[in-house]
């Protein structure tokens, strides 16, 4: 959600002249604030590329502020889904992850297409799954 937001960016036109550090947007501009560039920005994420869950325990957690992460927006027009989408994810990955080791077919690489929602180029990734010995749900 911080290396590959799904959303990518938000974008909003300004309805009256806005102030920002100096400058004066005007009434009618086009305005994007970009998950990807923030969720990116080494000032908030040090060694900001790499994967290190460990950023969000709470000691680390509480440097970073508010909105250097909004993979669901913010203010009034917040994702709705938010809360629920979550709790999707993170039920889903662990379902999986018990079950099944997924790796990359060789070949296969990361391609992005930022549409409307951030992808995959193309037809997605192919991998591969190998179920987990025990199986711990006993389902297969
Ligand atoms: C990982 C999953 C999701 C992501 C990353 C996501 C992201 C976002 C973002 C960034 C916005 C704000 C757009 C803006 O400010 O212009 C938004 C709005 C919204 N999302 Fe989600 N969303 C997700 C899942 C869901 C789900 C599961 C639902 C519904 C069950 C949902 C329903 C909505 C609705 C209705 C809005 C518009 C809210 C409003 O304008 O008042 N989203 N979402």
């Amino acid at each position: 959600m911080r290396l590959y937001p799904p959303a990518w960016s938000v974008g909003r036109e300004t309805t009256e002249p806005y102030e920002l550090r100096g400058h004066t947007i005007p009434v009618g501009s086009q305005i994007m604030a970009s998950q990807w560039i923030v969720h990116r920005d080494a000032r908030w994420y040090p060694d900001p590329e790499r994967f290190d869950p460990e950023r969000w325990s709470p000691e680390r957690a509480k440097d970073i502020p508010r909105y250097a992460y909004f993979p669901f927006g913010g203010g009034p027009r917040v994702c709705i889904g938010n809360h629920f989408a979550i709790m999707e994810a993170t039920l889903l990955l662990a379902m999986i992850a018990q079950r099944f080791r997924v790796e990359l077919l060789p070949g296969q690489k990361l391609e992005l297409a930022p549409a409307v929602t951030l992808r995959q180029k193309g037809d997605g990734l192919l991998v591969r799954t190998n179920q987990r010995h025990p199986d711990p749900a006993g389902i297969g």
